[in-house]
């Protein structure tokens, strides 16, 4: 089928290489210039696992193309929307001006389908009512609209989209249309499908709220055990025993209960804040009050860390020189975007005398960027050396396996705070580290 996949971002382009995968004919734009031209050579323009070969398979068998050429969307069938949806500075509503620019660049494209049927298969996470929108405005064209959203990690973008654990089909409302679109979709996705994947058929409002509602849900879950690590900590509880133990319980489930600095990244943080400006224009702004608790919790662990190391440092603070490991939101990706990490590290950077940042995918970004308020170091030793205090604030693989007796002949003190949970605490105490967790004894 000819596929074309609108915006090449995290989204946009891992989906149109998964299609290319598939079998299908797919042609990625986007108005990003040099995002095409890497992507055209089969180069992924930011990490994630899995994805250049995935680029440079299909690229080469001719599959797979990029351009900055709305024109060349003409005759693909289905048309997949995969642009941002970044937050609006003052209102935190979700800002769909690039949605809104793919769709009036499309519609002079839309209607030269050779398949009888054209869709427009929106995956950006939208508020509620978009694509009803976004159907009556192409609905001279003779497309159809459909509601499909993705729900990628990313770090596992590839196998979520290519093995995801359910797809949802928010369809338009006239049946007969309806069974058309779903048999098109259906046929884009028949391989998934076809391995017993879940397929949800909704209506749009449905399917826009599921996108944003699990969004919340996860930035909840990972509120409330970062609430639970502050209790932990005032009544000398462990809250990675208490997770286990809660987790075991198959109604709350130990996925998303690790406590730590907090959620970053793309989504979560921006869609918790979207979701309430939605509600709140639909009158039913108290029902998502506690959202707003969710954020400010994400952000109170944060203050807690810097706090933690005020403590630690004490009259040293000042001078202190502090390394931080992890500058990505998440390990297995490079994406800063809301990095708790990459806040603390700023935030430190103004107060202490030095801090060095050593991130494995994310470092040569930053220091591409240049102009920073800290040293961004190339190996894991270098950011050790002399340093008074080591935050791991990311837990790629990579600091999880640091040996704490090899770490200790490197830094000038022996105090690790874990904001991530992730290390073994009684090897790094055995080492002779002074070591805090999040709500750990
Ligand atoms: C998220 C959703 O998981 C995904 O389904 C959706 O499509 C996009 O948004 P992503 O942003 O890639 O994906 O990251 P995710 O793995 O959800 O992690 C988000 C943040 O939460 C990270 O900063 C992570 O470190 C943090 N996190 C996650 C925790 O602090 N604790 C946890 O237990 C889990």
């Amino acid at each position: 089928m000819r596929i074309s996949v609108i915006g090449c971002g995290y989204l946009g382009a891992v989906h149109a290489a998964a299609m290319a995968e598939l079998g299908h004919e797919v042609v990625g734009v986007d108005v990003d210039r040099a995002k095409v031209e890497a992507l055209s050579q089969g180069i992924a323009p930011f990490y994630e696992p899995g994805l250049p070969q995935l680029l440079e398979r299909n690229v080469a068998a001719g599959r797979l193309r990029f351009t900055t050429h709305y024109e060349e969307i003409r005759g693909c069938s289905v048309h997949f929307i995969g642009v941002g949806t970044p937050q609006m500075s003052q209102s935190g509503a979700a800002d769909l001006r690039f949605v809104d620019a793919a769709v009036e660049a499309m519609i002079p494209h839309l209607g030269f389908s050779e398949s009888g049927i054209e869709v427009i298969a929106g995956k950006s996470t939208v508020p509620v009512g978009t694509a009803q929108s976004i159907a009556q405005r192409v609905a001279s064209t003779g497309a159809f609209v459909v509601w499909n959203p993705e729900f990628l990690r990313e770090g596992f973008a590839v196998k979520d989209t290519l093995e995801p654990d359910r797809m949802v089909y928010g369809l338009p409302e006239d049946p007969e249309i309806a069974i058309r679109a779903q048999r098109l979709l259906d046929e884009v996705y028949e391989p998934i499908i076809d391995a017993g994947t879940p397929r949800l058929v909704m209506d749009y409002a449905t399917a826009e709220l599921v996108k944003i509602s699990a969004n919340a849900f996860l930035a909840t879950k990972i509120s409330f055990i970062n609430a639970m690590a502050q209790i932990c900590d005032a009544a000398g509880a462990d809250v990675t025993a208490l997770a286990g133990a809660i987790g075991l319980d198959e109604r709350i489930g130990r996925r998303f209960l690790r406590a730590g600095i907090g959620f970053g990244g793309g989504c979560l943080p921006k869609d918790i804040r979207a979701f309430q400006v939605r509600a709140q224009e639909l009158g039913v702004g108290d029902s998502l009050a506690f959202l707003r608790e969710v954020d400010r919790v994400n952000d109170t662990v944060r203050l807690g860390v810097i706090h933690t190391v005020r403590e630690l440092l004490g009259a040293d603070y000042s001078s202190a020189r502090i390394a931080v490991l992890g500058a990505a939101f998440k390990p297995d990706s490079d994406d800063m975007r809301n990095s708790p990490s990459l806040d603390l590290a700023r935030h430190f950077a103004q107060e202490v005398a030095s801090v060095i940042v050593m991130d494995p995918e994310a470092g040569p970004v930053l220091r591409a960027q240049g102009e920073l308020p800290f040293e961004v170091a190339q190996t894991i030793d270098e950011a050790l050396t002399g340093a008074d205090l080591v935050l791991l604030g990311t837990e790629w693989a990579v600091f999880r396996q640091i040996d704490p007796t090899h770490a200790a002949a490197l830094v000038k003190r022996k105090i690790i705070v874990d904001g991530r949970n992730a290390l073994r605490a009684t090897s790094w105490k055995a080492a002779g580290w002074t070591y805090r967790g999040i709500g750990r004894r």
